[in-house]
């Protein structure tokens, strides 16, 4: 049987039982965030209201067949004024869905949304190791800017995470 195309589209409240289950996985089970407590949905709402779809930080999310499996956004990098031309990325996919292309459809789609809005520079942070997430950010125009030793502590041992840069030339 053929899979139907994903969808790509902005993300809405009722998305965040889903949202939240698969952030959850990452949080119990890797190293990839370090978030150490799992989320319940019905405390993310202020976390959801950070978003603004026409602004810069949009929330997106990849369906297949109605079955959420994956989001990307983009938040502040910093709260000061300012830094306002600058990004924080990330993306997750349900551990089931990756390896197949998906990463790249969600994250182009993201980054193309924030070409069009007053964004200078989009940054990733990526605890490492993580080479499917270095894998992408590179593919998609980021280079490495920094690398900062043992920054985070879970599971009992400390962790390196490493910043990606990506530059939107076309900016006002
Ligand atoms: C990172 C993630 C979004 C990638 O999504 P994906 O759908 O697997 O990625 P794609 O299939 O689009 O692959 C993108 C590229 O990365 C490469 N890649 C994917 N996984 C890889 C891996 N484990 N090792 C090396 N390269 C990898 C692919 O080969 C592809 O490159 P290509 O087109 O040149 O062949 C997904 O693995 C994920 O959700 N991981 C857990 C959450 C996470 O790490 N988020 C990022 C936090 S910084």
């Amino acid at each position: 049987m053929t899979r139907a195309e994903p969808v790509i589209r902005l993300a809405e409240p009722g998305d965040l039982p889903a949202i939240t289950e698969i952030y959850n996985h990452y949080v119990r089970e890797t190293h990839i965030t370090f978030d150490v407590e799992s989320y319940d949905w019905r405390d993310r709402q202020a976390w959801f209201g950070r978003f603004d779809a026409a602004g810069r930080y949009p929330l997106l999310v990849l369906t297949e067949q109605g079955r959420l499996v994956g989001y990307a956004h983009a938040l502040p990098l910093k709260d000061r004024a300012a830094y306002d031309t600058s990004v924080e990325t990330t993306i997750y996919l349900n551990p089931d869905a990756g390896g197949r292309g998906l990463g790249t459809r969600l994250y182009s789609a993201l980054l193309a949304r924030l070409e069009t809005r007053d964004i200078h520079k989009a940054y990733g942070l990526i605890a490492l190791p993580n080479a499917g997430s270095l894998a992408l950010h590179e593919k998609l125009g980021f280079v490495k800017v920094g690398l900062l030793h043992e920054v985070g502590r879970k599971f009992g041992r400390y962790y390196d995470v490493q910043w990606v840069e990506r530059t939107f030339e076309n900016r006002i």
